[in-house]
C-alpha cells in the first residue's frame, strides 16, 4: 500500500475519481466543467460492477483496492463518485489516508426536501445504499428536520443497463417505468438520483414520470454539488491547479474492458481518451 508520504502535494498532481463502473463519469463531467485546470484520473471497477447488490464487506474491499490504485498514481485528492462506495467505505478510506482530501457522493435528500411541494420524495438508489447505516441516518435526520417523507426505491439492474450502454433500450425503459411509476403514484414530486449511473437516464426517468401522471417533477443530481465541494476542499488545502493554457489531461483506467470505457467516454461525454486496463486486478 502506498504511504501518505509518497503522495505528491503538488498542485499539478491529478484528482482521482472512482466508481464501480461508468456512473462516476456523470460526476467527472461536472468536475471538468467547474475545474477545467485540474488533471483527472478516472478509475472504473467495471470487472466488479455492479456494487449495488454486493454485501458491505465486498464493497469495502473493492473501494479500498481502487483507492489504493489511485493513490499509487499520485493523486492529490480522491472523489468517491459512487453513492454505494461512499456509504460503505468513505470512513475507512479517510482512516487509511488521513491527509488525503476525500470527497464522497450522497443522495441529495436535503435539496430534495427544499424542492418538494407534496412533501413526498422518491429516492432511486442501489439496494446497498438504501440499506446502509449512513443513508438511514441521513434520511432520519432530514425527515425529522423537514417533515418530508422519503420513499426509497432500490433499482436492481438499472446501473447494469448503463454499463451495457443500453440507455434507451425497451428493457431499460421497462425498468425505469417499474421503479419510477410507484413513486409518482405515491405522490412524489421530487426524485433523488441516489446512484451516479442514473443521471445518464434523466430523460427516460422524466418520461416515465410523465407517463405515470406527474404534473411537475424535480430531479436531484448531486454531481454539481460534489464538484463544488471538491473545488472548496482543494482551495482550502492550497491544492487548486493554477490556470493552464490548455485543458488539463484526463486519464482513464478500468478493471474491465479498456475499449468499452473509451467508447463510453466518447458517447457519454464526447471525450476521446485511450483508456487503459488496470493490469493486475487490485485485490
Ligand atoms: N454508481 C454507483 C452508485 O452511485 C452504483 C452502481 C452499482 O451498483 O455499482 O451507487
Amino acid at each position: 500500500m502506498p504511504t501518505v508520504s509518497d503522495m505528491p502535494t503538488a498542485v499539478h498532481a491529478p484528482v482521482g475519481i472512482f466508481d464501480s463502473g461508468l456512473g462516476g463519469l456523470s460526476v467527472l463531467r461536472h468536475v471538468r466543467r467547474l475545474l477545467p485546470h485540474e488533471a483527472l484520473i478516472y478509475a472504473a471497477d467495471s470487472a466488479f460492477a455492479p456494487y449495488g447488490g454486493k454485501d458491505e464487506a465486498a464493497v469495502l474491499a473493492r473501494t479500498v483496492a481502487m483507492a489504493d490504485f489511485l493513490v499509487a498514481q499520485g493523486v492529490k485528492a480522491l472523489v468517491i463518485a459512487c453513492n454505494t462506495a461512499t456509504a460503505g467505505a468513505i470512513v475507512e478510506i479517510r482512516r487509511r489516508y488521513p491527509t488525503l482530501p476525500v470527497v464522497g457522493v450522497e443522495p441529495g435528500l436535503k435539496p430534495a426536501a427544499l424542492q418538494t411541494r407534496t412533501g413526498m420524495v422518491g429516492v432511486l438508489a442501489t439496494e446497498r445504499t438504501l440499506a446502509s447505516r449512513r443513508f438511514l441516518a441521513l434520511e432520519a435526520q432530514i425527515a425529522e428536520s423537514s417533515g418530508v417523507r422519503f420513499i426509497g426505491q432500490p433499482c436492481p439492474g438499472l446501473a447494469d443497463q448503463v454499463e451495457k450502454g443500453e440507455l434507451r433500450s425497451p428493457a431499460t425503459m421497462e425498468l425505469v417505468r417499474r421503479f419510477v411509476g410507484p413513486l409518482i403514484a405515491a405522490g412524489a414530486d421530487a426524485l433523488v438520483l441516489g446512484c451516479t449511473h442514473y443521471p445518464f437516464l434523466v430523460a427516460q426517468i422524466e418520461s416515465a414520470a410523465r407517463e405515470a401522471g406527474a404534473a411537475s417533477l424535480a430531479i436531484i443530481d448531486t454531481g454539481d454539488a460534489v464538484a463544488r465541494q471538491l473545488g472548496k476542499v482543494l482551495a482550502e488545502q492550497g491544492l487548486l491547479s493554477p490556470p493552464l493554457p490548455t485543458p488539463a489531461s484526463i486519464a482513464a483506467w478500468t478493471t474491465g474492458s479498456a475499449s468499452s470505457l473509451s467508447t463510453a467516454m466518447r458517447k457519454l461525454l464526447h471525450l476521446t481518451i485511450a483508456a487503459k486496463r488496470i493490469a493486475e486486478r487490485p485485490d
